[in-house]
């Protein structure tokens, strides 16, 4: 299959496919206009990713307080043979939500014979620009990326993939993003298309000190701040909105009932705009509520694992229990 669109046939060479199944601006759209009339105002973390937004959360994952990725990433170091072993020879390896493709460089490095990588994303541009580096730097890997939004299910049917086994490789506890019924149903997406002998490797942060967990966002720098606000950048340029961006405040909260830190925008004075040529106003105080970053007990992934169709194979964890990695298969 080659569903490169024109604008990247440059690309051609390098990476195997590009899939465009971007989601229609209308649906961004829709989604914000739906969100800014509710009574609690939100908008779903997965329009955080436009190119800017990419880059700052690549910056997050530097700062010293964002201990997950580093966290993540020490422990595939140290449990990539034993990855290998379970996967076994010739697996293709699909990721959604790839961002910057960094992680996979370490399960790739210990696979004996990859056959295949895909990475899918919402955040085209980054997503190809991603995968093209990897492509030069693993040129005889059969590469591809699918821009899509990955919570209507990962459709690899009409792929060109290598046979072998399939690894859905899903770190960063980007499923924390989703409250626990969307969480079941995104891994339930995954299960849908998956055969026997394939699996998922998900990576899932934990519940720690509230203290540790605020500082992770709600840096010192303030690049979990502007990676907030970026949002209202974000609707303002692909939507013809007014918002004043510098109205508003980065919050980060730890909601111990629901195991999860929240990001908010609070506006910090009475303020009017027009997104897509209808008016709303907000008042000094009013929240944006613009993610849910919900973080797992042993007890709470096993949950959401079992709803959602899987056994849990095997767990691996850093020597703190701050990150965990788990070995998910399609209950019988
Ligand atoms: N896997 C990387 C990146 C995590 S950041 C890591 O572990 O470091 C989350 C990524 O998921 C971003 O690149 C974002 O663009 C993407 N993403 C978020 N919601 C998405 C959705 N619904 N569909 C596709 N990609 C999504
Ligand atoms: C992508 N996702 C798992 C990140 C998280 O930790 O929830 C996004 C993020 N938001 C603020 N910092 C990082």
């Amino acid at each position: 299959m080659n569903s490169m669109s024109n604008t990247h046939s440059a690309l051609a060479a390098q990476l195997d496919f590009f899939d465009n199944q971007h989601p229609p601006k209308s649906d961004f759209m829709h989604d914000v206009l739906t969100g800014f009339a509710l009574p609690t105002k939100s908008v779903p973390p997965k329009y955080f990713y436009d190119q800017a937004g990419s880059a700052l959360f690549d910056q997050i994952t530097e700062v010293p307080e964002y201990y997950v990725t580093r966290t993540e990433l020490a422990l595939l170091d140290r449990i990539a043979p034993l990855l290998a072993q379970r996967a076994g020879p010739g697996a293709v390896v699909v990721e959604p939500g790839s961002g910057s493709s960094l992680k996979i460089r370490k399960l790739l490095d210990a696979l004996h014979d990859p056959a295949g990588y895909v990475g899918l994303d919402i955040s085209e541009n980054h997503l190809i620009a991603a995968c093209a580096d990897l492509a030069d730097d693993y040129p005889d890997l059969n590469i591809g990326a699918i821009c899509a939004d990955f919570t209507a299910g990962l459709h690899l049917d009409h792929l060109p993939l290598p046979d072998g086994r399939r690894v859905i490789f899903f770190p960063g506890s980007t499923i924390g993003n989703f409250e626990p019924e969307a969480a079941r149903d995104v891994l339930r997406a995954f299960r849908e298309g998956m055969r026997p002998g394939d699996a998922v490797l998900i990576g899932a942060d934990r519940v720690k000190e509230p203290e540790m967990l605020v500082a992770a966002y709600d840096d010192s720098m303030g690049v979990t701040a502007a990676f907030n606000l970026n949002l209202l950048t974000h609707i303002n340029t692909a939507m013809g909105a007014d918002i004043d961006v510098s109205n508003f405040k980065h919050i980060a909260l730890w909601n111990a009932e629901r195991e999860r830190i929240e990001m908010h925008l609070e506006a910090q004075s009475d303020t009017a705009f027009t997104i897509a040529g209808q008016s709303f106003s907000m008042t000094a105080g009013e929240r944006l509520h613009t993610e849910n970053s919900h973080k797992f007990t042993p007890e709470s992934f096993d949950k959401l694992a079992s709803d959602a169709g899987f056994d849990r194979i095997q767990t691996w964890s850093d020597g703190a229990d701050l990150f965990s990695l788990h070995w998910l298969e399609p209950s019988a």
